[in-house]
């Protein structure tokens, strides 16, 4: 981790982070994935989205969430109307696919975890969502998506609201009501900002 740290506090710049991921060995999953998955939309929009990881879909193009969770997140952005590619930067804990889409191990959102502080500092958001569990753990340190989301929280140095990951809500659509609520959330916070 202390290797990570060093890589991701020399990188001056998004481009120089997105190489100097690509370019670190010390993430197994690394191994197993067929391109780095940086970043997609929009650098300095205020909306900051981070998810977990690649899937198969992300994978395959190297951007995140283009398969069908990210067909919906965009439904999603658009119900509050944000459009993915012009008003929210959207990446993931982990920069490359687990293995049969496993859950990332704790000790590989350790390794990565100064690279994605390094991403927000550069990306410079004004607040972040953080998608699903895995999401809301790395960056909060806290668990339990169900009882955290819609509610806003503080980190590295941002509000920081918690969501359900659009691919639990493609496996549970009864709990999209609660996600509209959360988006909702979102709409009136940044409505407030400007
Ligand atoms: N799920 C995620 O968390 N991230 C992606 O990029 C795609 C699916």
């Amino acid at each position: 981790v202390a290797i990570a740290g060093s890589a991701a506090r020399g990188a001056g710049s998004l481009d120089q982070l997105r190489a100097a991921m690509d370019a670190f060995e010390h993430c197994e999953l690394k191994r197993g994935a067929r391109q780095l998955v940086f970043a997609d939309g929009t650098p300095g929009a205020k909306v900051m989205i981070i998810g977990e990881a690649p899937g198969r879909d992300e994978d395959r193009e190297g951007k995140p969430f283009v398969g069908r969770a990210g067909q919906l997140l965009d439904r999603m952005l658009a119900a509050i109307d944000l459009d993915r590619r012009e008003n929210v930067y959207i990446t993931n804990v982990l920069p490359w696919r687990p293995p049969q889409n496993r859950d990332p191990k704790p000790e590989e959102i350790g390794m990565m975890k100064p690279f994605l502080e390094r991403h927000v500092a550069l990306a410079r958001p004004e607040v972040l969502v953080v998608m699903g569990n895995i999401s809301c753990q790395a960056v909060l340190g806290k668990r339990g998506i169900t009882r955290l989301r819609g509610k806003w929280d503080q980190a590295m140095d941002l509000p920081v609201i918690p969501m359900f990951h659009p691919a639990y809500l493609l496996r549970q659509p009864q709990m999209k009501r609660q996600a509209w609520a959360d988006l909702l959330e979102l709409k009136a916070r940044l409505r407030g900002a400007t």
